[in-house]
């Protein structure tokens, strides 16, 4: 297909957008390099708005003549005139997602799938727990608390990055880390000389947290190996099994509860997920 008509089909309006299996085409505003692997995208809906989501919620991006892959919403409802998106390159729609530049047009379809309930959030302290590329979807849900603070209580957010080098939202994270109103506590696995921090675990911050575990809910979300560590500590502090909240990864073909790639123990993942409490899926042996 000559680029013109690619570009000709990628603007066709569909005239029923709200039929949920159906892209829309979305613009590229800008794309702005966090790290070696990984790129914030800023997006705009050509039709319309992106609509009401929550924190956690994902969308599935097109490469067309590539595949297409599931990516959390990064950043917050609240925020209007856009979205975004943080891609890490790990494979070839991803990587050409990173390669795209402000112009460009992208079919996305979505949003798709369960976020944090935030309602659930109100009156209690948060704490976020996030791992890697898992600030991802967090820093959605840490945006919006942040918006509505007189809502929650205590905000805490536990990060764990790599190297010091990896941290994602560099800024922000400087800016949380110094505000008042949060406790932010850092970690990394490999320090380097001029690191002054954590090192270890995401799980070796949870020696500085103290929390009533009956007022607080959790929010977890990075690589699948941090997670039953992490479900310790909770346990350790006593939360309920309902008031733990964890964000799921797996293949993803349709995001809507139609092919069944998704599923854990005969659970869509992409549709009764991918944020599920613990008390939904601890009987579940192939969620963690
Ligand atoms: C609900 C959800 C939200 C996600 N949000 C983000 C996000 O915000 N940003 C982001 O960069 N990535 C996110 N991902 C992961 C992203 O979808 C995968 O990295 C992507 O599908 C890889 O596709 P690829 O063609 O680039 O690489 P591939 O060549 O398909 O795979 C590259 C490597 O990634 C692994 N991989 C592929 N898909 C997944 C998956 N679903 N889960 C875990 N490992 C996978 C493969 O095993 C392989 O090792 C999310 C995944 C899900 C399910
Ligand atoms: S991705 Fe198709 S059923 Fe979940």
């Amino acid at each position: 297909m000559s680029s013109s008509a690619l570009e000709e089909e990628l603007t066709t309006e569909y005239e029923d957008w709200t039929n949920l299996f159906l892209p829309r085409t979305a613009q590229i505003l800008k794309s702005t390099p966090l790290t070696a692997t990984d790129t914030l995208h800023r997006l705009r809906f050509q039709n319309g708005d992106i609509g009401d989501y929550k924190p956690g919620q994902f969308v599935m991006v097109s490469m067309l003549g590539i595949g297409e892959v599931p990516i959390s919403i990064c950043s917050s409802p609240t925020h209007i005139g856009g979205f975004e998106l943080c891609v890490r390159s790990a494979g070839t729609v991803t990587q050409a997602i990173n390669e795209l530049n402000a112009g460009a047009l992208v079919p996305i379809r979505g949003p798709y799938g369960r976020g944090f309930s935030t309602e659930k959030m109100v009156g209690h302290d948060v704490m976020i727990i996030a791992g890697g590329i898992g600030l991802a979807p967090m820093r959605s849900l840490i945006q919006y608390l942040l918006d509505q603070r007189s809502q929650y209580g205590e905000i805490w957010i536990l990060f764990g990055a790599k190297r010091p080098g990896e941290v994602l939202f560099q800024d922000e994270v400087l800016s949380w880390s110094s505000r008042p109103d949060i406790h932010f506590l850092m970690t990394v696995d490999i320090a380097n000389r001029a690191w002054r921090g954590n090192v270890g675990p995401v799980t070796s911050l949870f020696h500085y947290v103290k929390v009533d575990p009956h007022n607080t809910c959790a929010a977890v979300c990075g690589p699948p190996v941090m997670y039953r560590p992490v479900l310790r500590e909770l346990q350790h502090l006593e939360l309920p099994d309902a008031q733990m909240f964890f964000s799921f990864e797996r293949r993803m073909k349709c995001g809507l509860g139609k092919c069944g790639h998704c599923l854990i123990n005969g659970h869509y993942c992409c549709k009764e997920g991918p944020v599920l409490s613990y008390a939904e899926i601890r009987e579940l042996p192939e969620a963690m």
